[in-house]
């Protein structure tokens, strides 16, 4: 069977600043969005790529990626997942990997790593640990938080796509939720971790556009 990825791009993308939502606006001279599709274009185990973009910037997407299969997004990235899962349906796959436009730097060992643990389990995470401390409280001096029990969740997730269907299919429409992966162990499926990267932080703020560019330059010398 045929190994899918879903890139997920509708988001407003408006903490970053900027006129651009952020998926749009290029580090290094090429769109985030760009990037995140090449890199799992390119890579041998996935077979077709689907894009779920805001209806109001599919002209956008389109120009930055010519020929890609966009689909309309909904109003939380929920909705922009089921969105995408169902142009999914009747084609063949079995595995699909959901990755997040806002990290753009996908190393293809991590995309290896989710699909190789894909054998053994119902959805694969790439995580990582935290290394700051973590404070809690509504003026953030409370409680410190242990960090041995903490990971930080990346993408790209990889499920069996009937378990990540089942999943949506399933989840009360007034729950929000922020990974596919919690969706999955709610009904009984066996996630598993697999090493993540720093390279997969995601680009959400102003300056993350800018130690991106840095980081590109120094890499490119
Ligand atoms: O906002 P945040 O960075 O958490 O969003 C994670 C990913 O989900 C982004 O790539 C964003 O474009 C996507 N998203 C979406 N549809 C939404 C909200 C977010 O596709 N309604």
């Amino acid at each position: 069977s045929l190994t899918a990825a879903l890139i997920v791009a509708a988001g407003s993308g408006t903490r970053a600043g900027g006129a651009l939502p952020k998926q749009y606006r290029p580090i290094a001279g090429t769109p985030m969005l760009r990037r995140a599709y090449d890199a799992v274009a390119a890579h041998a185990g996935i077979d077709m790529v689907l894009v779920v973009v805001s209806a109001d910037e599919r002209d956008r997407a389109a120009a930055i990626l010519p020929g890609a299969e966009l689909v309309a997004g909904g109003s939380s990235r929920r909705e922009s997942v089921a969105n995408g899962l169902r142009h999914l349906a009747d084609r063949g796959v079995g595995r699909v990997l959901v990755h997040d436009a806002a990290r753009p730097f996908l190393p293809p060992a991590v995309i290896d790593r989710v699909l190789v643990a894909l054998d053994r389990a119902d959805g694969a995470v790439p995580v990582l640990p935290v290394a700051d401390t973590l404070a809690r409280g509504p003026d953030l001096l409370g409680d410190v938080v242990p960090r041995t029990d903490l990971a930080r969740i990346q993408t790209p997730q990889g499920f069996h796509l009937e378990r990540l269907l089942a999943a949506h299919a399933a989840w009360p429409a007034q729950e929000e939720a922020t990974d596919d992966a919690q969706m999955v162990r709610r009904l009984g499926g066996r996630v598993v971790l697999v090493q993540g990267d720093t390279m997969l932080d995601k680009v959400t703020y102003a300056q993350d556009f800018d130690a991106a560019d840095a980081r590109l330059a120094w890499e490119t010398r």
